[in-house]
This record gives structure tokens, sequence and C-alpha cells, in this order.
């Protein structure tokens, strides 16, 4: 299926996390995913931007904490491989350090594990951020958490998949606990309040995930509680620490980025 006679969303089969993997250039979609990834492509281009901006978000995140001197990382909803991953980029730069992963699906999980198969600091934990007792409650995670050293809990374009139901403040709030002092939490989020163009639209969004929730930069920044900002706090994801030379000609997107640290 091409682009071009992608006219109406394609019913039923396909899974954010596959979607999401074919904007940021992975291969683990089935048709399905594909030709959702088409039909979005085609109603939402500044989507696809978003996406991989997120991604990009990510590695920056990573790389400037492993410059900070933390070497232990905790990515949650990581997501279909793609690389560079987390791991790549954190044992790149300390390579005695650790990263676990740690999704809901169960297929990310099996291709995380093979991936990380024989990488030594490496782990994959199945679990649902909806049960944040449970999932730091995993022995690899709590591994790192009384390591006697800080730790960085990722949750890149992971918590705009729950509802507020399911309360991402109490869960945030739990993640922040769990973790020692001078621990970061990384978040990314789409934004609610970031105007889409005409033909970018959050309405566009919902119906392509169904089950999404944008939020506000106020909201975005309840997630970090008490955390300490890092400069420049919760903005679109194009304005936290861009790479050289990219600094202002990027127009913002509506996903969120920030970091925060446990003082
Ligand atoms: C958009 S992808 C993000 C991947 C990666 N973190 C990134 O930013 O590039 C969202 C991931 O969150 C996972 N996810 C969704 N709901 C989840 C939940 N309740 N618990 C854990 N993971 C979840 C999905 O399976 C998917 O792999």
């Amino acid at each position: 299926m091409t682009i071009e006679n992608v006219t109406q969303r394609p019913v039923g089969g396909s899974d954010p996390a596959r979607v999401y993997d074919y904007f940021i250039g992975g291969d683990s979609g089935l048709e399905a995913d594909r030709s959702a990834g088409a039909w979005i492509r085609l109603q939402a281009p500044d989507l696809l931007a978003a996406m991989q901006e997120n991604r990009s978000f990510l590695s920056r995140a990573v790389r400037w904490l492993s410059r900070l001197g933390i070497d232990q990382f905790i990515d949650i909803g990581s997501g279909f491989p793609v690389s560079p991953n987390t791991h790549e980029i954190a044992l790149s730069m300390s390579p005695s350090g650790s990263v676990v992963y740690c999704d809901v699906d169960l297929e990310v999980g099996q291709r995380t594990r093979a991936l990380i198969a024989g990488t030594k600091g490496t782990d994959f934990v199945q679990g649902d951020i909806r049960n944040p007792e449970k999932l730091v409650a995993q022995p690899a995670i709590q591994k790192l958490i009384h390591s006697g050293r800080p730790v960085a809990c990722v949750l890149a374009a992971v918590l705009h998949f729950v509802p507020e139901d399911a309360d991402p403040e109490r869960i945030t709030a739990v993640l922040r606990e769990s973790l020692p002092h001078g621990s970061y939490l990384v978040v990314s989020h789409v934004a609610g309040d970031i105007p889409w163009t005409e033909r970018n639209n959050v309405e566009t969004l919902r119906r392509a995930f169904e089950d999404m929730y944008p939020r506000t930069r106020a909201q975005v920044a309840k997630f970090f509680g008490d955390f300490e900002m890092v400069a420049p706090g919760v903005v679109p994801a194009v304005k936290w620490h861009p790479a050289e030379g990219t600094s202002g000609e990027k127009p913002d997107l509506a996903i969120y980025a920030g970091v925060g640290r446990k003082v």
C-alpha cells in the first residue's frame, strides 16, 4: 500500500508500538501498522516529525545524562528497538553501566531480549506502568535502585497512553519515590495545548492511536512533582538542549519534553 492510495484509516489490527516504530524507521510493523502509519502520514505530516523529534530528544537526554556520569537507566515503555537504543548510547559512554528496558507489549519484549542477549549490563522486564509498585519490585530494577548510585528513569512517549482514570500522577509519584537521591526523571509526552496546523490536528492523533491522552504543559510538569527541573524545564521537545546548530530553526511540534532531578 502506498501513501497516495490511503484515504481512510485502515480498520483494526494496528498496534501503537509498531506504528510508532514505522515512523522512527524501524521494521517491526505488519501490513496493518504500515497502512495505519501511511494514513497518519497523509493526514498529519507533522505527527511524523513529532515522533522523530521525540526519538531525537530521547537520544539527546540519555547522552546528556551520561555526560553527567549517570550510568544506570530504567527505560519504561521502551518500544521496539531502533538504533540508537538507550543501551547503545549509555554503554558506549559508560561501558560498566546498566540499562533495564520495560514494556507491556510482548513482542517488544521478544525483540528487545533478542537484541540485548549477551550484552552485559542490559535487561528487559515485561511490565505495565499502570502498576508501578509491581514494576519497581522486579529484581532487575531493584538492583539498580539499591546500587547506591543515581538512576535515570526514562518515560519517553509512554505516559500519553495512560488515561486519567489510571492516575498517571500517582504512577509517576511512585516511580519518583522509588529512586535514590540524585536520580533523574526523563519525560516526553504528546502535547494537548500546542496547536497543530489544519491538517495536523489532535483529532487525527486520537483516531490514529485510539487510546491516546495528550496533556498540557502544566499537566506534564506535574509528573515531575518536587524534582528540580533541569533548564529549560518542560518545553517542546525541539527546544530541549537542541543538537548543535539546530536551535531555533525548527517549529514547535506537539510533544513536550523535560528532565528533572531528585534533590
Ligand atoms: C510510542 S512508543 C515509545 C518508545 C520509546 N520510549 C521512544 O520514545 O522512542 C510507546 C511504548 O509504550 C508502550 N506502552 C504503552 N502502554 C504501556 C504501559 N501501560 N506500560 C508499559 N509500556 C506501555 C508501548 O507498548 C510502546 O512500546
